[in-house]
């Protein structure tokens, strides 16, 4: 509990210093919220990151110079790096199970307003301007996802049924019909499943299901019609799916 605790403080400070940095360095960031930000933040660990993460990805930033509303890569880097890393590894694919792979996938917007309820991601989410989020999502959206494996044989091929054929005598739809057969997704409707950690994905469909997570009816009335037997089943299967 005192690492998770400490995880959180030391996150937060990276966080307010390393968007304290990129606004400062923004041509036309408004000059009283840049020094404002800035003035209260002692160089840190996550200015060099913010600054060192330029040249990295420099081939983005040159079309970006010209259309300041595009995300901006860099910046997006600079802020995951300097806080999200801590739980979600460099690239956005955690290696612990309870912390989801995020590669396509951006709800930073739901946890800030409430409408998904998640008390470490509040914190987060609540730092991040629209600005700061479309440049994080952008950027970890770049990243590839590193598939998974499935783990229960005994219940991988229960798994398949249902994600390719649903249930048909308790109406669940086949969840390939909206995340794709191969569990890409589309992104900007249905969130990629393919290669997430099975633990998470039987997490999220609990949550759905127990009315934890009530951000979306479509998968509150998909949840509400499985057993843990299934959840945990159609989560293996798709840690393996790619
Ligand atoms: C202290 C650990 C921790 C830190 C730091 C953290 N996260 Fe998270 N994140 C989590 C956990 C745990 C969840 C799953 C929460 C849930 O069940 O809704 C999550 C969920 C998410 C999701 C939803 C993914 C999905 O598949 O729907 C996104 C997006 C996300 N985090 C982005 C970020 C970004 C961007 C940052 C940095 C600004 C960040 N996180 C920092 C632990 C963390
Ligand atoms: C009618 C379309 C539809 C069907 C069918 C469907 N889903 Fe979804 N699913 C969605 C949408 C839309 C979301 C995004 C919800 C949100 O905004 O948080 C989602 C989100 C999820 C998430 C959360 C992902 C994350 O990263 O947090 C999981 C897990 C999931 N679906 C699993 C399934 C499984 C398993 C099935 C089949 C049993 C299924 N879905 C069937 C539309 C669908």
């Amino acid at each position: 509990m005192k690492s998770i605790a400490f995880l959180l403080v030391a996150a937060y400070i990276g966080l307010s210093a390393a968007l304290a940095a990129s606004h400062a360095a923004a041509p036309g960031a408004a000059p009283g919220t840049a020094s404002g930000a800035a003035s209260g933040t002692p160089p840190s660990a996550a200015v060099v990151a913010a600054s060192g993460a330029a040249p990295v990805t420099a081939p983005a930033s040159t079309a970006q110079a010209k259309q300041p509303a595009k995300p901006d890569l860099v910046k997006g880097e600079a802020s995951f790096t300097a806080v999200c890393v801590a739980c979600h590894a460099a690239d956005g694919n955690s290696a612990i199970a309870a912390n989801p792979k995020l590669s396509q996938q951006h709800q930073l917007q739901e946890y800030k307003s409430g409408q998904r309820n998640n008390a470490i991601m509040k914190g987060f989410a609540s730092a991040l301007s629209d600005a700061d989020m479309k440049n994080i999502a952008y950027w970890v959206a770049s990243k590839p996802v590193k598939p998974g494996f499935a783990k229960d044989k005994e219940l991988v091929a229960l798994g398949e049924r249902i994600y390719r054929g649903g249930i048909a005598d308790r109406q669940v739809p086949a969840c390939a019909g909206c995340h794709s057969p191969s569990g890409a997704g589309i992104p900007s409707q249905y969130p990629r499943l393919g290669g997430q950690h099975a633990e998470y994905t039987a997490t999220q469909l609990t949550y759905f299901r127990d009315g934890v997570r009530k951000n979306n009816l479509q998968m509150t009335q998909v949840a509400a019609k499985l057993n843990d037997r299934e959840i945990k089943a159609v989560s293996d299967y798709i840690a393996g799916l790619r």
